[in-house]
């Protein structure tokens, strides 16, 4: 292990000879004796010791005790202070600079020793804490979210430089402010001001800068805890939410158009299918309506009944399929052509199936003429098989295809369409679905149109 370089401090020659004879006897190296606190701060700058052992009285300018000032300030040198008397004055004053030892003069050998030691530990452990504070007041400083914190008073006790840049205070002017003064907000959505309070937890909201400016942001108050669990003081973390806010707007803006664009897509296909069937115009938009009502009566998510309107709108798509003639022919089809008709279904399915649409459409025009005992078609489903959205224009379908008008036949009525779903209920249809379609028609004022 290297020797401890100490440099001695000392006007009196003779003590300063007694003392170098100390030291190397300790097996510590003498740098030097300098009689002066200039000649010691020199001295110390061009050999870097490992100690300085600096009497308190010494002549010049430079008295020991703003030379051990120095040395630990600029140099990080520990110094242990030497005298021979202790007046008050001088022991308070050598006091405030936290040396790290005293040792009265005159002194053995071992007292030395120990002081020495203890004086080359406590310095290392400064030095660590410094260096450990330096690096964490980094990492504040370059970390991407604005920082305060406060004592347990709420007394703001560090800001970094983000900090002070979105509240528009610097750190020393709001040092020892409370919290409230210096970090203000507004809430976004009752437009209330408020300031940050212990307990309340992250938000958005808007912060009010001192120069007068508006931040969006997101802000954490976390509570410090001691060891012994006793509140410390706070830390409250925020960061600007401007960019995010302004994504998610345009992510808002992009998914409305493209719903938009979606929509007129559907009503195309809606179109398209009913040009060729202009006896049923309109039934597939009136079968969507009476589907959403009902599973808004249910209270289905908004979200599923979205994906039950646009199934509805083109539930028949596959009808692109059948001949027109047969479409439009009044009267009665044939064993045949009714089974050309029933393939719409399965031709709906192949039509839509390739189509990432967020909801299962593609099933429930696969599945809106299947029946709960298996009676249905294409593929007699029963029960739980079916898909609840299916079961809702399943119910929709019936309903509106009897209470419409053909040219071939009058309307059945609405009447007739309820008594055939209610007859039927928990037989071909899903009872919970007809308890609301027959609600609807009963209790409110629904309309086709
Ligand atoms: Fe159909
Ligand atoms: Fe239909």
């Amino acid at each position: 292990m290297p020797k401890v370089r100490v440099l001695v401090v000392e006007d009196e020659s003779l003590v300063a000879r007694d003392i170098q004879n100390m030291l190397r006897s300790l097996s510590y190296e003498v740098l030097g004796v300098v009689a002066s606190g200039e000649m010691a701060l020199q001295k110390a700058s061009k050999s870097a010791p490992d100690l300085v052992l600096m009497d308190i009285v010494l002549k010049g300018d430079i008295d020991g005790i703003t030379a051990a000032e120095k040395l630990w300030e600029e140099f990080s040198i520990p110094v242990i202070y030497l005298t021979a008397y202790a007046d008050e004055t001088t022991f308070q004053r050598a006091k405030l600079t936290k040396p790290f030892g005293y040792i009265l003069k005159p002194f053995e050998e071992r007292e030395l020793q120990t002081t020495i030691e203890m004086a080359l530990y406590k310095s290392n452990m400064e030095l660590k804490l410094r260096e450990r504070e330096e690096w964490l007041s980094t990492v504040l400083k370059s970390i991407g979210d604005g920082i305060i914190a406060t004592d347990q008073d709420g007394l703001i006790t560090f800001m970094n430089p983000l900090a002070e840049e979105m509240t528009g205070w610097t750190q020393d002017e709001a040092h020892n402010k409370l919290l409230p003064d210096v970090f203000c907000m507004e809430d976004l959505s009752s437009g209330k001001v408020f300031r940050p309070e212990k307990g309340r937890g992250a938000g958005e909201n808007m912060l009010l800068s001192r120069k007068g400016g508006q931040v969006p942001v997101e802000q954490t108050l976390i509570p410090i805890i001691d060891r012994k669990k006793a509140p410390w003081g706070n830390v409250l973390v925020f960061r600007d939410i401007a960019r995010r806010k302004m994504a998610e707007r345009e992510l808002n803006e992009s998914y409305d158009r493209l719903s938009r664009a979606l929509e007129g897509i559907i009503r195309a296909m809606s179109v398209t299918i009913e040009m060729r069937d202009p006896y049923t115009a309109g039934h597939q938009r009136r079968v969507s309506k009476l589907a959403c009502a009902i599973a808004r009566q249910i209270g289905l998510p908004e979200t599923q009944i979205e994906g039950i309107r646009m199934a509805g709108e083109i539930h028949d798509i596959g009808k692109i399929y059948v001949p027109a003639e047969i479409l439009s022919k009044p009267g009665k089809l044939t064993d045949i052509e009714f089974t050309i008709i029933k393939t719409h279904s399965q031709v709906g399915y192949d039509i839509l199936k390739n189509i990432e649409f967020p909801w299962p459409i593609a099933d429930i025009v696969v599945q809106h003429h299947e029946r709960l005992d298996g009676s249905g078609y294409p593929a007699q489903l029963k029960g739980d098989a079916i898909l609840l959205d299916a079961n809702i224009i399943i119910v929709a379908d019936v309903v509106e295809a009897m209470s419409s008008h053909r040219p071939y036949r009058p309307s059945h009525g609405i009447d007739k369409a309820i008594t055939e779903i209610t007859q039927n209920k928990g037989v071909l249809y899903d009872a919970t679905v007809v308890d609301h379609c027959v609600r609807l028609f009963r209790e409110t004022n629904f309309s086709f149109e």
